[in-house]
């Protein structure tokens, strides 16, 4: 069976002023159904780099080694190059609670007007049910007044 999450032999490498440098070398992990797994090292070890991979959110100064692959669903990530294409896993299949989420979200819209964008994305509903499924999420983390965030 295949795994719900591959990587095999990801190499980062960041185009610099001082030349091109390596953040990640021939790292290889898989991840099962049910599973949960820790990436533990120092900092600046390659833990956030090879996550963002996953996602294809690394910056533009970023290449891959072309003999790598992620593979989820039986598609190789590396090889989307569409914002259609990476749209279908960002946020749907594969989800990132960043380092610093307080930086991470927009400061300037409310958290469950984000929710809903992100609902109406993936998910075939219409902004009504969006807009519930929201605010019974943020309820069941126990954020009060869950109905103004929306
Ligand atoms: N866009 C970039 N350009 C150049 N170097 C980068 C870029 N992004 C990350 N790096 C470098 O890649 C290396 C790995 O960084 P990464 O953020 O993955 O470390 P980390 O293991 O997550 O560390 P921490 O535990 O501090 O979060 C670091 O040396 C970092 O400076
Ligand atoms: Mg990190």
């Amino acid at each position: 069976m295949s795994h719900l999450l591959e990587v095999k032999n990801l190499d980062v490498k960041f185009d610099t002023d001082e030349g091109r440098i390596t953040a990640v070398e021939n790292i290889s992990l898989s991840v099962d159904q049910g599973e949960v797994l820790g990436i533990v090292g120092e900092s600046g070890s390659g833990k956030s780099v090879t996550a963002k991979s996953i996602m294809k959110l690394n910056p533009g100064n970023t290449s891959y080694n072309e003999d790598a692959e992620i593979i989820l669903d039986n598609e190789n990530v590396l090889q989307f190059n569409s914002k259609q294409d990476l749209k279908k896993i960002r946020g749907g299949k594969v989800s990132m609670i960043f380092q610093e989420p307080m930086a991470s979200f927009a400061p300037a819209i409310k958290i469950g007007a984000q929710m809903i964008e992100q609902l109406l994305i993936h998910k075939n509903i219409n902004k009504e049910e969006a807009k519930s499924i929201s605010i019974n999420m943020l309820k069941r983390v126990g954020i009060a007044d869950a109905e103004k965030t929306v």
